[in-house]
């Protein structure tokens, strides 16, 4: 059902992608994606200004995971040099293509008039594409939103400019910046985008099953499907939706002495990363998700936010995923 996208040198073999997401698809995560299956999976939203600076956490935030596969990097900004620099020291860094996000509805960012602040100036998001397009070899992709409220519906007449400004592939998450994450994705809408423009188009908005996934790309006629949220707790996923788009396979979920390995996997994987103070306290919503349906969940995400001792976290995790420890009972 879904074919490779081909932008430049990138070849997106099965373009179910992990979507950019703040505080979540940093390196380990990215990487555990990447390990069960993805088409691409991209960066946290990288601020322009901070990387020029070599802010130090910002500029961990694109460490490459080139070895285990193509890593997108998304940057925000809105000054059009600024964006340009930080896109070319991305692609030294090794980035397979540069994404600008308009579609950020958090006024940190939207004050500064960045992310989804940009679709209500088209001309200031132009500037800011043109300047990326010629900054850099790679491919320049944008992420948008359907437009800043249901009165100003423009993600396909900024999808079509930007198109001609050189941008070879665009995100629709099926939302307005008014609505922030409520409400449901207007999956339909995006066919309006897709009409709009030749580029592909990736459809994103509320994808948590397989299913889901399906229906997407069925209604939008989307090219590729991004999935964020529904990778919460559930690295396996989009390589689920890629089996179920190809074979139409459901792949099972771990068993929980699998689970059980993935998310101690993980843990090591971020306590190296960020060091054990952060790692630890930068773990305990990774946690929290992937306790989701658990027994003992609640019981479980109490303790894990409340303990210090890394090791002892890891036999909890050991413990509880792996279903030998009922922490009712244990309490
Ligand atoms: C915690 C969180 C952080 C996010 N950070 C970003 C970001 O850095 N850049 C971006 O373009 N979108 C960001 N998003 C939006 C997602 O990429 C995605 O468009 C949105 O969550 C809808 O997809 P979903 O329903 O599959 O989660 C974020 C969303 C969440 C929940």
């Amino acid at each position: 059902m879904l074919k490779a996208i081909q932008i430049g040198a990138l070849t997106i073999e099965q373009p179910v992608l992990l979507a950019p997401m703040a505080g979540v698809t940093d390196l380990p995560f990215r990487s555990l994606v990447r390990r069960f299956g993805c088409g691409l999976v991209y960066s946290e939203m990288i601020a322009s200004n901070q990387m020029v600076r070599a802010h130090t956490e910002t500029l961990r935030m694109s460490t490459n995971c080139a070895a285990e596969g193509p890593m997108a990097v998304q940057l925000a900004g809105c000054d059009p040099d600024v964006m340009a620099e930080a896109a070319r020291m991305n692609e030294a860094r090794g980035a397979a293509l540069i994404d600008i996000n308009m579609g950020c509805p958090v006024k940190k960012v939207t004050g500064g008039m960045a992310g989804s602040a940009l679709m209500r100036d088209e001309d200031a998001a132009l500037r800011i594409i043109e300047a990326v397009v010629k900054a850099v070899k790679l491919p320049v992709t944008l992420k948008m939103r359907m437009g800043w409220d249901h009165e100003n519906l423009n993600a396909p007449s900024l999808a079509h400019k930007a198109e001609a400004a050189g941008v070879r592939m665009i995100t629709v998450h099926g939302r307005t910046r008014q609505m922030l994450y409520t409400g449901k994705a207007d999956w339909a809408f995006i066919a309006n985008v897709k009409n709009a423009v030749r580029v592909p188009v990736i459809a994103n908005g509320d994808v948590v099953s397989v299913d889901d996934a399906a229906e997407i790309l069925r209604v939008s006629g989307a090219d590729g499907v991004m999935i964020g949220r529904g990778a919460f707790g559930r690295p396996w996923f989009p390589s689920q939706v890629q089996a179920f788009l190809a074979h139409g396979t459901r792949k099972a979920d771990p068993t929980p002495a699998e689970k059980a390995q993935i998310v101690l996997s993980h843990y090591d994987a971020l306590l190296q990363h960020y060091g054990e103070y952060k790692g630890l306290r930068i773990a305990r919503k990774h946690l929290a998700w992937y306790a989701t349906g658990q027994h003992n969940a609640n019981a479980f995400r109490v303790k894990v936010n409340t303990e210090e001792s890394p090791a002892r976290v890891k036999a909890l995790i050991a413990d509880v995923f792996a279903d030998r420890l009922d922490l009712r009972e244990a309490a």
